[in-house]
């Protein structure tokens, strides 16, 4: 099997057992760093992750028509499959003893013959070696090369052409809805508007920093845009009402609208990614 060298310990846990502790320890092993090639910003596209599209393709190509009996085409098939796997090794050395190449080569002479067993024999086992490799860095390649990386995004303030780091808008965030829910305890109603003023302000020039990396509006609407400020305007309203109630519901529902379901998208893969770099 694969390059194993590299291990992280990613979690440590404790699992009680009768009243004696038992450290529970959980390893995730990584792919070769020779793959960063493959994806950006090393490259201009995800060449690692389009072979892989491929591979899915071709197979399904061979086992239908090797099923419909279709020889020449289940031929053409099978050779294209096998230029795109033998390629994972071109481009990770490291993952060449991943491949089945006696596998690969029963499958070519079962496609040249028109042996439909013969191909479909060859294509389960081919299939396991996908699965295996899948099931140890499938998910953490994904998780390294492919979460966007929040460390250098600034947000502007339109006020004075300054810029914040990402990290410290999110405390800012932070404070100001943990004030506005403090002032509204205390019947602060002119602090808990001044924070929510403030609040929407941020949040616009947060939504600015969306098109660094977006390019349409959709995004941005979808976690900063009518349903977040619906909820701020009922906060509004409540305040001013002095209706506690209706200002608490309509904080938490600005809460998970805007922070919450982003953080499910954005910040949980970036906090993994974080925690796995070296
Ligand atoms: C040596 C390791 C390795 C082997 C062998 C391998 N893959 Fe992959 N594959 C990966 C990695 C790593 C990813 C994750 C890429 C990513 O998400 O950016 C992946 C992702 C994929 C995906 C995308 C999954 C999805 O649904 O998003 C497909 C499809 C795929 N592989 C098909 C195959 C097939 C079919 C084979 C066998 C013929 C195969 N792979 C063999 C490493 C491997
Ligand atoms: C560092 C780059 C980066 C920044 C900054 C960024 N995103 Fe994303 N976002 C991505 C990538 C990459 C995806 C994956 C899907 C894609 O390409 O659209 C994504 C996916 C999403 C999705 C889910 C898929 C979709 O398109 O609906 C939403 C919603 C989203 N982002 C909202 C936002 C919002 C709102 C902001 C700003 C507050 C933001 N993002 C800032 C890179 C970024
Ligand atoms: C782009 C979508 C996005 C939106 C919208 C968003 N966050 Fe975040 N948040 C992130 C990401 C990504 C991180 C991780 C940033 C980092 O660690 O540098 C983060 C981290 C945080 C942190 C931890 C900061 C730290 O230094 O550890 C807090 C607190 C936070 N967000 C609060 C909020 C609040 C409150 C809101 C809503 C008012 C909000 N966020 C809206 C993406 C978002």
């Amino acid at each position: 099997m694969g390059q194993k060298s590299s291990f992280w310990l990613i979690a440590v846990g404790f699992l009680m057992i009768t009243g004696s502790g038992v450290a529970a320890e959980k390893y995730l092993p990584l792919p070769p760093a020779s793959i960063a090639q493959w994806y950006k910003p090393q490259n201009d596209r995800q060449v690692w992750l389009h072979t892989m599209f491929s591979l899915r393709r071709e197979m399904q190509a061979v086992t239908e028509y090797a099923a419909a009996g279709e020889q020449a085409l289940t031929q053409k098939w099978a050779e294209r499959f096998t230029g795109n796997y033998l390629k994972i090794a071109e481009m990770v050395p490291e993952w060449k003893d991943e491949l089945e190449y006696r596998w690969l080569e029963r499958l070519r002479s079962a496609a040249e013959t028109g042996d439909g067993e013969g191909v479909e024999l060859a294509l389960r086992k081919i299939g396991q070696g996908c699965k295996s490799c899948h099931r140890e860095y499938r998910a953490v390649t994904a998780i390294l090369y492919r979460t966007p990386d929040f460390s250098k995004i600034m947000i502007k303030k339109p006020t004075d052409e300054s810029a914040d780091s990402f990290a410290d808008v999110m405390e800012e965030l932070s404070s100001l809805i943990n004030r506005i829910k403090i002032a509204t305890d205390d019947s602060r109603e002119q602090q808990a508007l001044a924070s929510l003023e403030q609040l929407r302000r941020r949040l616009d020039d947060l939504g600015e920093g969306c098109s660094a990396c977006h390019n349409d509006p959709a995004p941005r609407e979808r976690f900063l845009g009518k349903l977040t400020r619906d909820a701020l305007e009922d906060l509004e309203r409540g305040l001013k009402q002095g209706d506690k109630k209706l200002a608490g519901r309509s904080l938490g529902g600005a809460a998970v609208y805007a922070c919450a379901r982003c953080h499910a998208v954005h910040r949980s893969p970036y906090d993994i990614r974080e925690t796995l770099l070296p």
